[in-house]
């Protein structure tokens, strides 16, 4: 006989009390006087019979399941690991749960994450988006649920969204290495569908129109946010027609790679090539040279999303924003020098 989870029927009917009064001590219900001996005798009676609360069902009545969704493109990725981590401290000092989900940059997949989620009723989704409009966002925009998106502005979806000031950012780490007497400076985006990526692109050609410098496509290459798509974009730049003297990577991770095939083209980073970042992951100070990088301000980008995720829940918000526009958070990025850049030999 499969063992059946203990109810609060079964609590009452040991302890001898009523199922009211059970429930007052499950739920924690203060507006009601239940005697000590009383109390300890059902709470004696739920280790008994080892009653765990049903979540379901606390969340049907109370319209709340204490839950969090949190959808990001790859959580192996330091930056996204340390937001997850962040948004979920934050959430259990609130006592929210969250449920972590990977959309791998796969738009099905992202789709699949918001359905599961939205069935789940949680109680709000933070929302890092993988691509391009989407039938997620339609879905969550349809949905009552309330919504951040960080990373992304999409302002479609009529919530606020917490980002950073990327242009400004592939500015900063353009013009650092223009400083230093870089002309051919390659570049390594993210994926284009992201706007991420493509205000940071936009920073690098600010840096180079402000210097009087044309854009060379063949400086541009595409690349996945990842190490491998890193080091092969590096490789091709590398191998080009006009080498780089120095690479401007969309995130550390991309950096990595790049400095990886420096290595196998047995460059030196930054004597032969100067590599700089984007994000300021752990990882960033600890490999050798230590990677100059934009950093991002992550625990403030997850402090501020989980901000706007209580507030809309606690005023009991729909997701939709007030009437007037909503402001997007946008937040600064800085540059960090450290060893993988350095002035261009002459
Ligand atoms: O490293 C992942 C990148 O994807 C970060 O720069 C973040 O801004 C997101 O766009």
């Amino acid at each position: 006989m499969p063992r059946t989870r203990a109810t609060q029927t079964d609590i009452a009917r040991r302890a001898g009390v009523s199922q009211a009064m059970v429930s007052y001590v499950v739920n924690g219900n203060t507006r009601v006087s239940i005697p000590d001996e009383t109390r300890r005798r059902i709470e004696a009676v739920m280790q008994e019979l080892g009653y765990v609360p049903n979540a379901l069902a606390r969340g049907l009545r109370s319209g709340q399941t204490r839950t969090i969704g949190l959808v990001v493109p790859d959580n192996t990725n330091p930056f996204f690991a340390e937001i997850a981590r962040h948004i979920e401290n934050l959430g259990f000092e609130k006592g929210f749960s969250v449920i972590l989900c990977n959309s791998d940059y796969d738009l099905v997949k992202e789709n699949a994450h918001v359905d599961v989620l939205l069935a789940k009723q949680v109680d709000g989704v933070i929302f890092c988006a993988s691509g391009g409009a989407t039938e997620a966002r339609d879905k969550l925009r349809a949905s009552k649920t309330p919504v951040v998106t960080i990373d992304h502005d999409i302002s479609n979806l009529r919530n606020e969204t917490v980002v950073i000031d990327y242009r400004l950012g592939g500015y900063l780490a353009t013009r650092h290495l223009l400083d230093q007497g870089h002309r051919r400076v390659g570049c390594i985006t993210g994926p284009r569908t992201l706007s991420s990526s493509t205000e940071r692109l936009a920073g690098y050609q600010d840096a180079l129109a402000e210097a009087g410098l044309k854009v060379d496509t063949g400086l541009i290459v595409p690349g996945d946010f990842r190490i491998q798509g890193g080091e092969a974009a590096a490789l091709r730049l590398l191998n080009g027609r006009r080498k780089p003297s120095a690479i401007f990577a969309f995130n550390d991770l991309m950096a990595i790679g790049a400095i990886q095939s420096a290595r196998i083209l047995e460059l030196k980073v930054p004597a032969d090539v100067s590599v700089i970042g984007f994000d300021d992951i752990p990882l960033a100070q600890a490999i050798h040279p230590a990677l100059t990088t934009i950093a991002q301000p992550i625990s403030e980008i997850a402090r501020l999303a989980m901000e706007v995720f209580l507030k809309q829940t606690q005023a009991g918000g729909t997701g939709t924003a007030t009437p007037t526009a909503v402001p997007s958070l946008v937040l600064k990025p800085t540059l960090i020098v450290r060893s993988s850049t350095a002035p261009i030999a002459r």
